[in-house]
Formats: C-alpha cells, sequence, structure tokens
C-alpha cells in the first residue's frame, strides 16, 4: 500500500506517517512545505526507514503536485496540510485561504488527473482522504451534538476556509465520481503539538513559570481527543469508509477550557513541583473575537459502521501527554526560542497577511 500524506510534519500528520509506516508498515510519501509549524524532528523514528520518503513542497504549486503523483504512484491519498491555527487566522487571514482552500483544490485536482488514467482495478481501489475539522459546524449550545447531517456554519477565517475545502472535496465526488471520503474531527491534543495551542501552550508556560492565558471566562468547552487515537480513525476511514461520505471523528470528551488548564496544573504540581501551585499562574484574558462556545461530536457513524474507540480517556491521555513534554524538551525548546508564546489573534487592523 503506497500512502500520499499531505502535512506529514504537522501534529496530527506526523503521529498519522508514524502509524502507517511503523504499526502498518505501509509505504508513505510525505509532502509537506515546512512551514512554522511543519517539524521535521516530530518524525525522527521513521526517517531512515525505508517505507518512507519526504518531499518539501507546497500544496499549491500544480506542477510540483502532478510530478508528485507521477513518480510515487499512490494508491491513497491523505490531506492534511493546512494552516490550522484560529488564533493565526483572526490576525492574518490569506494564508488560510491559499493553503487551505487554493492547496486542496490543486491536490484534488492533481489527483483526479492521475487517478483518471489509472487502470480500472487500481482506479476502484484508489481514494482520497480529505481531512477536516468540527469547526466547520460553528458553535453549540449547551445542548447536542455535532452529527454528519449538521448544516456548515464557521465562525474564524480558518473554519470558513476548511469548510470551502470541505465543499470542494465533495463537489469532486459529486461531479467527477472521485472517490473523497471527508473526515471531521473535534480537537486533538498528544506528543508533538505546536506550542501556541491550548494544551502545549498551557504545559510549556506553567513549566516556565509563565502566566496561563485563559481566554473570556473558560467556560468554552473542547471536545478532546488523543491524536493517536484520530490516527487510527483516518487509517480506518481511508481503509473502509464509504465513498463520498462524511465521517465524524471524537472521543466524547468535552471539557471547559478552565477545567484543562486546571487538570494540567494539577499534574504538574506531583510531576514538577514548584513552591506555589501551578494554578497561581492562570490568567483570564481579553476573549478570542467569533469565539465558539461549545463543540461536542457524535460519533456513532465511525462507531457502528466501522468499530472504531478511541483507546484513551482524557485523563489518561492528559497524563501521558504532560510526561510527554516534561521528558522531551529537545523537541519542544527550539520552536519555543522562534514562538515564544506571546497572544495570538486579537485582530489589529483588516484580515490580510
Ligand atoms: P499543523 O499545523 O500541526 O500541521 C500542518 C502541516 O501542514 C505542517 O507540517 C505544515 O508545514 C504543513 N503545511 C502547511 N501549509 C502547507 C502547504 N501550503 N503545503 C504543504 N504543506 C503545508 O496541523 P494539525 O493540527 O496537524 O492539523 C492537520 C489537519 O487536521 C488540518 O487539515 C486541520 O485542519 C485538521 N484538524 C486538526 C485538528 C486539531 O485539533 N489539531 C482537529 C481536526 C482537524
Ligand atoms: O475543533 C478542532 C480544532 O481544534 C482544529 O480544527 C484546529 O486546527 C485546532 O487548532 C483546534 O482549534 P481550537 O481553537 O479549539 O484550539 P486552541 O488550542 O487554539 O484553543 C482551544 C480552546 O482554548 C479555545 O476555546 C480557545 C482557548 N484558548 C486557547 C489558547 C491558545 C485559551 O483559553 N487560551 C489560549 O492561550
Amino acid at each position: 500500500m503506497r500512502v500520499l500524506v499531505t502535512g506529514g510534519a504537522g501534529f496530527i500528520g506526523s503521529a498519522l506517517v508514524r502509524h502507517l509506516v511503523l504499526e502498518k508498515g505501509y509505504e508513505v510519501l510525505n509532502i509537506d512545505k515546512l512551514t512554522y509549524a511543519g517539524t521535521l524532528t516530530s518524525l525522527q523514528t521513521v526517517a531512515d526507514n525505508p517505507l518512507y520518503s519526504f518531499r518539501r513542497a507546497d500544496i499549491c504549486d500544480a506542477l510540483a503536485m502532478e510530478a508528485a503523483f507521477e513518480s510515487f504512484r499512490p494508491d491513497r491519498v491523505m490531506h492534511l496540510a493546512a494552516e490550522s491555527h484560529v488564533d493565526r487566522s483572526i490576525t492574518g487571514s490569506r494564508q488560510f485561504i491559499e493553503t487551505n482552500v487554493i492547496g486542496t483544490y490543486t491536490m484534488l485536482e492533481a489527483a483526479r488527473r492521475y487517478w483518471q488514467g489509472l487502470a480500472d482495478r487500481e482506479k476502484d481501489a484508489f481514494r482520497f482522504l480529505h481531512v477536516s475539522t468540527d469547526e466547520v459546524y460553528g458553535s453549540l449550545g449547551a445542548e447536542g451534538l455535532f452529527a454528519e447531517t449538521t448544516a456548515y456554519d464557521p465562525s474564524s477565517p480558518y473554519s470558513a476556509s476548511k469548510a470551502g475545502s470541505d465543499f470542494l472535496a465533495k463537489a469532486w465526488a459529486r461531479t467527477y465520481g472521485f472517490p473523497v471520503i471527508v473526515s471531521n474531527c473535534s480537537n486533538n491534543y498528544g506528543p508533538y503539538h505546536f506550542p501556541e495551542k491550548l494544551i502545549p501552550l498551557t504545559i510549556l508556560n506553567a513549566l516556565e513559570g509563565k502566566p496561563l492565558p485563559v481566554y473570556g471566562k473558560g467556560d468554552n468547552i473542547r471536545d478532546w481527543l488523543f491524536v493517536e487515537d484520530h490516527a487510527r480513525a483516518l487509517d480506518l476511514i481511508a481503509e473502509r469508509g464509504r465513498i463520498g461520505e462524511t465521517y465524524n471523528v471524537g472521543g466524547r470528551n468535552e471539557r471547559r477550557n478552565i477545567d484543562v488548564v486546571r487538570t494540567i496544573c494539577a499534574l504538574l504540581d506531583t510531576m514538577a513541583p514548584r513552591r506555589e501551585p501551578h494554578e497561581a499562574l492562570i490568567t483570564f484574558v481579553t476573549d478570542r473575537p467569533g469565539h465558539d462556545a461549545r463543540y461536542a461530536i457524535d460519533a456513532t457513524k465511525l462507531e457502528t459502521e466501522l468499530g472504531w474507540r478511541a483507546i484513551e480517556t482524557f485523563d489518561t491521555g492528559i497524563e501521558k501527554t504532560v510526561r510527554w513534554y516534561l521528558d522531551n524538551a529537545w523537541w519542544w525548546e527550539p520552536l519555543r526560542r522562534d514562538y515564544d508564546g506571546r497572544r495570538l489573534g486579537l485582530p489589529a487592523g483588516g484580515g490580510g497577511r
């Protein structure tokens, strides 16, 4: 099995590449531009594996994508490359539109041209998994869950760009009969998570005795999934999911942000004690503009149709994650030098760059 993965140097992409190469024994070509979020050190365990290869390229570069398809000749594409941080999309949206919308369009077209030229058997077996987010559904109130049938209602430039890319993927299935599947997942956490997102930022700020910024009142809710559970789900969906369908992925782990931060503080009080409890570092700051109140996934379709279950609960996964950051300063220290955790996402002017 030959799998072309885009964004394989990112947080989820690297977990997926490690899973496909080390657990499944698949041949993987990782295409990644290596933006600030792409880190080849996340792939050390596969770097010398003969099943793994890497090509530095921009998914918006149609010629480079065409060449990659022709030389690697994949059986499957798993498309994860994206600009992924909501706060960055608020201060500069252009790159989100370019990578998430134009980049996905470019991938779909390169893949479709390649697929059209395949012999019947390979053509029937080919799949393009477009990896997306639950943020396309917008915000929930106190009740209810996002189902695959929930109407799209994105709030941020990031989620709007992902919604646009989902619509392109679905249109390529309907119009061209191109074998696309879409997955929409809730918040991931775990090892190798770039320290701009809530969980790794909180862990590292706490370790360094810096303020722990909680937006608004901290009562926004996210539904957390351990990244390795997501990687397994993606592999299963690409393998057995139905063409043209959407699959929601989530771990049934709803938590208020303030409770996530307090849990990390409590773990660090035991694993890396300091004079004052870590909770004393919690600082409530100006809310994120357009902040979605609550995300929660109904993963029944994935569970019943494909038999997937998350292995980690939030309690087991967060403990593993905090331990991983304590043990792997070699990975995050260079990233922390480039981005020190300063506040992002308060709009200073227009969208633009
Ligand atoms: P990430 O920001 O950690 O990684 C993105 C990767 O894409 C990086 O390696 C980056 O270098 C690469 N990339 C960016 N622009 C590129 C371009 N133009 N060409 C080639 N490569 C490029 O993101 P992530 O958190 O791993 O998310 C991966 C995917 O999963 C995204 O599509 C995201 O929307 C989706 N997703 C993320 C989450 C989450 O909680 N992190 C949840 C659901 C869905
Ligand atoms: O739901 C899936 C999405 O989850 C993915 O599509 C995105 O790529 C991913 O980044 C994530 O988006 P969020 O905006 O939910 O994640 P983030 O870690 O940025 O924020 C989580 C919550 O914590 C959110 O309610 C905002 C809040 N927050 C975030 C940061 C960075 C804080 O309170 N303080 C912070 O410093």
